[in-house]
Order: C-alpha cells, then structure tokens, then sequence
C-alpha cells in the first residue's frame, strides 16, 4: 500500500498472499531453483496469453536477447526497433553484436511507423522488434506488420514488456502475434517477481532453443550432457511463487489501471497544456498514465515539490549518449521533451487521482 504522503509514480503490490505463499514453500524445504512453482507460472502465463509455450529467465532484457537469438538473429543483422522504447529493446541485441535500426513511432499511439519501418529495410536486416508501447496497438494495425515481415522475408518479434492484459483487436493477446513476444516483471510492471522475464511462442523450435540457451544448453533436465552452447538465465522458485500470486491478481488490476485512465483523462480533460495518446480501452490495458504536457521539466519539479511522484518518459534513443546516432525522430524528440508519467500504481485511489490532477490544474494556475 501507499501508506506515506508522497504518491510515487510506480510501485510494486505485494500483499498477505504472497507472504503466505513464501511461508507455505519455504516450509517445503525446496531447493529454490526453479522447479514446479516455475511451472506453473509459465502454465499461468501461456493460458493466460493463449501462448503455445511461455519460458521464462531472470529479466526482461535476457528474454529480449534470448528470443531474438532463438529467432536465429546473429551478430552483424540488423533489427528495425522504434527510437522510443525502454533501452532494453536494443541493448537487448546489441549484447551479441545484432546491430538496431532506429525508427520514428506514430504520434498517435507510440509504436513503430509501419512506413518508416519499411523505408528502414536493408540487405541486413533480419527482423523488426515491436513494442507494444504502454500496452497500444498500432494505428496502422499490427496486421501491417505482419505483412511487412512476410514480404521481405524478415522474423517478426514483440517486446511486450509493458503489456500484459493488453490484446489486439479481435482479442489475441499482444506478444503472440509473431515468432515470439517477451514480457518483464521488473518492479513497476502490472505484476512484478521483483525481476523476471518470459518469451511466449506457439514455435515449438523456438521454445526448444530457448529452454536450452536458458540453460547451459543442457540436453535435458539436470544433466551434464549438453548438445548447444548455453547460459545459465533461470529463473527462482521464489520469483516463481510470488509470481503465481501476482498473476491471481492480474484480471483485477487490468480492469483497474483502465479506470485509472479513464479517471486521469476525466479530470485533467479541461486542461489545454496536457494531452494523452490514443489508448484503445476495450481492448488494451495502459500500464502508465502517460501524458505530454507542457513546461515538462518544471511541471515535474512543482510535483514533487507537492508530495507526487512523476517521470520523464524515454528520451529518443538515438541522442542518448550509448547511441549518438545522427538523426531527427519528430514523435520520440517531442516525447523526450514533453512525456511525462504520472502516478501509475493500481493501489491508487480514486481521491488520490482528483488530487494529483488537481495538483497538476493549480501549476497551470499559477
Ligand atoms: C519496453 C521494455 N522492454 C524491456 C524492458 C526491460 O525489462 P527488465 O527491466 O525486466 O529487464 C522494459 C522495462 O521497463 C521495457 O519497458
């Protein structure tokens, strides 16, 4: 619970529940490598997406770079990713030396230009890695992707880490739409192991080579017998537990983070210096309020100044200095100076969203 004054702008939920489910497996005496528990949480996770199979690691950046390994990306190609995201999404293959290719994202929804991705294509490019930004589909529709990926014959990956409890129209869940999809339990995620990553896929190639790269490219469970080269990314089975609990939660925290926006867009609705993206409610599930807004940096100090947490959303990719890669993106420099998170947690209520919206209202006021 949030039980100071100050309202950050994320935080985990971990309740009675999880505590008792600790309780109950260290009571077991298990070994605390992932064995059952684990399991079942990736059961959880492939019902819960309609994933064929779900293997998870220990973040949402290894499962980023093992999928694409698995997916048969190799050091040298290169994979068309939208200049804004987490820096997870290109670092994430830049860790065996596949080479990311920026592009701009739609103003509209924050995901990669379907045309841009095109004009992007090259001899070296091997795949295109989507982000389904704060849980949003495309205007353009993912079906554009698809059929980009088809025509030149390139594998199509989504990075849903912000995305659990979001579909596509017509009501498959976001990841499952290509070869694989990977989803984070980092700390400020809808639910959260503290870290922890999953690939879901419904190629049982692709599973196959992951359980192995995950693994020490063990040839079966627990033996020294190894038929590829492998890591060693698992998971816990305290990751595991608290996971299994978290996901019980899941369906209630979806149906309140839409409230939560929908509440957000209520009340900040008459205020001209903040405007909010286009989040298709029926269908997709916000993970944060994102907003742009004016006066940004100075917005932010006033905030805090008054007890609410925000946060710059990503700056474009390409200027952050790891990159410094020649270029004007117009929709993510126009994030990284204008987005803005605002108080997120599903454990917000009502009154204290009128509060932070008001907050917000009296520095306009000013
Ligand atoms: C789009 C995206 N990709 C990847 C990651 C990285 O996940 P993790 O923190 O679990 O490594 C994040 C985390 O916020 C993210 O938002």
């Amino acid at each position: 619970m949030i039980n100071s004054n100050f309202i950050p702008q994320m935080e985990p939920w971990f309740g009675i529940e999880e505590k008792q489910a600790m309780t109950e497996y260290m009571d077991e005496g298990g070994w605390l490598t992932e064995f059952k528990r684990t399991q079942e949480f990736e059961q959880r996770i492939a019902e819960y997406t309609g994933a064929k199979h779900c293997v998870v690691v220990n973040n949402g950046t290894i499962s980023l770079t093992l999928m694409a390994m698995a997916a048969g990306i190799k050091a040298a190609d290169e994979v068309i990713i939208p200049n804004y995201t987490m820096i997870a999404t290109p670092n994430s293959v830049k860790m065996f030396g596949a080479v990311p290719v920026f592009v701009d994202v739609e103003p509209e929804t924050l995901c990669m230009d379907v045309v841009l991705a095109e004009k992007a294509i090259t001899s070296k490019t091997k795949a295109i890695l989507f982000v389904n930004a704060n849980g949003r589909n495309p205007k353009a529709g993912i079906d554009a992707f698809v059929a980009l990926a088809q025509k030149y014959n390139l594998v199509l990956l989504e990075d849903a880490a912000q995305s659990l409890g979001s579909r596509f129209p017509g009501g498959r869940h976001q990841g499952t739409i290509g070869l694989a999809g990977s989803f984070s339990f980092s700390a400020p995620k809808i639910i959260s192991t503290g870290q922890g990553g999953a690939i879901v896929t419904n190629d049982d190639g692709v599973a196959h080579r992951l359980k192995r790269l995950k693994d020490f490219g063990r040839s079966g469970g627990g033996n020294d017998i190894h038929d590829s080269i492998g890591f060693n990314f698992k998971f816990t089975e305290m990751q595991a537990v608290i996971g299994n609990e978290q996901m019980k939660k899941l369906p209630w925290r979806v149906e309140r983070k839409k409230e939560m926006y929908r509440l957000y867009k209520k009340f900040l609705s008459d205020m001209s210096q903040v405007s909010f993206f286009e989040q298709d409610l029926e269908n997709t599930t916000p993970w944060f309020i994102d907003v742009l807004v004016e006066d940004r940096d100075k917005l932010l100090a006033y905030l805090k100044e008054n007890g609410v947490g925000s946060r710059m959303m990503y700056p474009p990719i390409n200027k952050q200095e790891a990159y410094q890669i020649h270029g004007e993106h117009k929709v993510s420099n126009l994030v990284g100076e204008k987005g803005l998170w605002l108080p997120s947690a599903a454990q917000l209520t009502d009154d204290q969203i009128a509060e932070i919206c008001k907050t917000i209202s009296s520095y306009y006021k000013k």
